[in-house]
């Protein structure tokens, strides 16, 4: 994989709104367990408090976001994560985790729902809510690399070079 000095643009708008939109579903799911019986048992899914369909292609829009974005990461390449030593090597590896939750999230949800799968519906809301966790925390880094370390790691994805 090529390193380059920024993210571009097609980075970044990948970023920002596969972000709005992994935050929306997880706002967007409470009934899901209930529409998901009510499909099973061969009745509607809608309930009162969702309307499936949208959980579901929001969803799989997050997925195909996530693996255009593994597209483009392999075409242009990607800066060095920010910092030296173990702090670089802890963004890193940090960053994988977010990546490989942001495709086993919607990857299992889809499994769950088009495959009427049991199995997997608790690991896909236990795994959303790992993502929800650790995206927290990814985004309080980065304010305190704005706030408080003062650098310019927030700027990257913002601004495309
Ligand atoms: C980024 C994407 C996603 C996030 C953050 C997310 C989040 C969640 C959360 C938090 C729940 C638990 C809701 C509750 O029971 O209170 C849930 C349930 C569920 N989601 Fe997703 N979801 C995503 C993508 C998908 C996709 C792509 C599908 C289907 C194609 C899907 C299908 C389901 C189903 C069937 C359930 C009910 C599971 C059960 O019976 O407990 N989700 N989701
Ligand atoms: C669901 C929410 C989010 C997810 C899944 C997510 C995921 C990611 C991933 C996977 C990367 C690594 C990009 C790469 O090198 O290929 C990244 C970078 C970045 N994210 Fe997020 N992010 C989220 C929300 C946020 C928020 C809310 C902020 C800011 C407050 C933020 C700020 C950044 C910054 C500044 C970088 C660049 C880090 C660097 O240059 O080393 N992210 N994000």
């Amino acid at each position: 994989m090529g390193e380059r000095e920024g993210y571009s643009g097609a980075q970044i708008a990948l970023h920002w709104s596969i972000a709005g939109l992994i935050l929306f579903n997880y706002l967007y799911s409470d009934g899901m367990g209930r529409a998901f019986d009510a499909s099973l048992e061969g009745g509607s899914p809608v309930n009162p408090e969702i309307n499936p369909s949208i959980h579901v292609w929001v969803g799989v829009a997050v997925l195909v976001l996530v693996l255009l974005r593994f597209l483009v990461r392999a075409r242009s390449g990607v800066p060095a994560a920010a910092g030296a030593g173990a702090m670089r090597h802890a963004a890193h590896w940090g960053h994988r985790l977010l990546y490989a939750l942001m495709v086993l999230v919607p990857a299992l949800g889809a499994v769950t729902w088009f495959g009427g799968i049991e199995a997997t519906a608790d690991l896909h809301s236990l795994l959303a809510n790992a993502l929800m966790i650790v995206a927290g925390g990814h985004a309080a880094i980065a304010l305190f690399h704005h706030f408080v370390l003062r650098d310019r790691v927030i700027v990257r994805m913002l601004r495309a070079r």
